[in-house]
């Protein structure tokens, strides 16, 4: 039996942690002063926001982030986990300065375009590839291309998996636990202001790792003639902390969309290339119809694709569906991919990701065990965390149930002041590169057990 943690105890550390972090934080906190005069709340986009203030980067190399204020730490966060790479890796730096003297942006196709998409189709088993420029791009386009594939408006998802920021996927996510709904009949609810009410209508949510679920749910929405498009989901979700597929829910998921002929989108903007070399399709063995790719495709500069079957991307070569972008496919990007995908996120590359995320999860587990904490330890390929829960989390609903935010924000503050960067807001979630060492896993690790000393001190 797990202890329970001293809340009082977890109020107590974080009032000290804030203050060490605010102290060593100054420059950020001037610099988020003068930020607001002319950047809307001071950051780039909300989700690099934080209170009281963020922490501006100033550079990183390799596994490690430098912030304004000098602090170096070990880069755990690695830009939403873009960076599998590493931060300026030579290989990548050397691709873009060969790139940048023969023009960055011409508008038309250029020979890297072709040498990625084939590279791409070898890691997917999948033919036919277009590009993007960001995630969001990738599952709005891939969504438009099995609405016009199928005929049909209705879009499934997860309930509280992310899929970007367009309006027909910002639904569903985090939402207060009690508006949920029923189980077999989520409700559907916008994720922030602006959504038109008629496109929140059209998405669907369903609970992750329940198949029945899903087929009882598009029987009921056949029946109302709202079959869906697309079921579009993350095969292991990674933004409630890691959650994993149980045994057969990829397959069951499969075989249901083929039979209710519904397009399967795997939106591999986060597992592509992190997990396994082809992403968590070949990671599982499951092959959906339309994959979707952006992160660390470009290696650090903003790139995304769309990958298909050739049924179903006819409609994009038919010009039944306008698959644009100004900057799709933009020579920059593509040569950082292509050097990405040749040289860098090799067979040794997830050799080595392998090793560190074993030892990670490891280090982890053996602090649990040790303190007796309430959680456990999750990895894949490159992704994983610690969930402060006892239950196992296997959707929306036990992930809710479970969070805890306060505890969550204190291992934060804990990593920032010991030279440990994160994502804020989030159990503990980490993104290693192929750059992290043995000792940056050790120095993780460390921290997770001095915070664990101290809470149950
Ligand atoms: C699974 C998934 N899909 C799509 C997106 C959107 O990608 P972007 O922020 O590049 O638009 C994200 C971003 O975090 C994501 O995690």
């Amino acid at each position: 039996m797990a202890i329970s943690i001293n809340r009082e105890r977890i109020a107590e550390l974080t009032a000290i942690e804030s203050a060490k972090l605010d102290a060593s934080t100054q420059r950020s906190k001037a610099m988020f002063a003068e930020a607001q005069k002319h950047l809307a709340g001071g950051v780039a986009s909300s989700y690099q926001s934080r209170d009281p203030w963020p922490i501006y980067i100033e550079r990183g190399d390799g596994p490690k982030v430098w912030d304004v204020d000098g602090n170096e730490r070990w880069d755990f966060h690695n830009g939403f986990g873009s960076m599998v790479q590493g931060h300026a890796h030579p290989v990548i730096g050397a691709a873009i300065a060969k790139r940048y003297p023969l023009g960055t942006h011409f508008g038309c196709a250029t020979e890297d375009d072709i040498v990625v998409a084939d590279l791409l189709s070898a890691r997917w088993g999948l033919p036919k590839w277009r590009f993007t420029n960001s995630g969001s791009e990738s599952t709005m386009d891939a969504i438009r291309i099995a609405r016009a594939y199928t005929g049909r408006d209705t879009v499934m998802k997860i309930f509280g998996s992310y899929h970007g920021h367009h309006d027909t996927v910002m639904v569903s996510i985090g939402v207060d636990y009690d508006q949920i709904g029923d189980r077999e009949n989520y409700s559907s609810l916008a994720y922030g202001g602006g959504i038109p009410q008629a496109t929140v209508d059209m998405t669907i949510a369903v609970p992750f790792n329940d198949a029945g679920a899903m087929e009882r749910r598009i029987e009921r929405l056949t029946a109302e003639g709202r079959k869906p498009a697309c079921v579009i989901m993350e095969a292991a979700m990674m933004n409630l902390g890691v959650i994993l597929p149980e045994p057969g829910y990829l397959e069951a998921v499969r075989e249901i969309t083929r039979k209710h002929g519904i397009v399967l989108i795997f939106d591999e903007v986060k597992t592509g290339l992190c997990i396994a070399p082809g992403g968590a399709t070949d990671k599982f063995g499951v092959t959906p119809d339309l994959v979707t790719l952006a992160k660390a495709l470009g290696g650090g500069l903003p790139s995304g694709a769309i990958g298909g079957t050739d049924e179903i991307m006819r409609v994009v070569e038919d010009h039944t569906v306008y698959q644009v972008g100004t900057y799709s496919g933009n020579p920059l990007s593509m040569a950082a991919a292509r050097a990405s995908l040749e040289d860098v996120l090799t067979d040794d590359a997830y050799a080595h990701l392998s090793h560190l995320n074993d030892r990670i999860v490891a280090g982890c587990d053996a602090v649990i065990a040790k303190y007796d904490l309430p959680g456990y330890a999750v990895g894949i390929g490159s992704k994983g965390c610690v969930t402060f829960s006892t239950e196992k989390i296997v959707d929306y609903e036990t992930y809710a149930a479970a969070q805890d935010g306060e505890l969550a924000d204190l291992a934060w503050l804990y990593n920032l002041n010991r030279g440990v960067f994160m994502t804020p807001g989030r159990e503990e979630e980490w993104t290693l590169s192929v750059t992290h060492t043995d000792e940056a896993i050790d120095a993780y690790v460390a921290v997770f057990d001095e915070l664990a000393r101290d809470l149950t001190a």
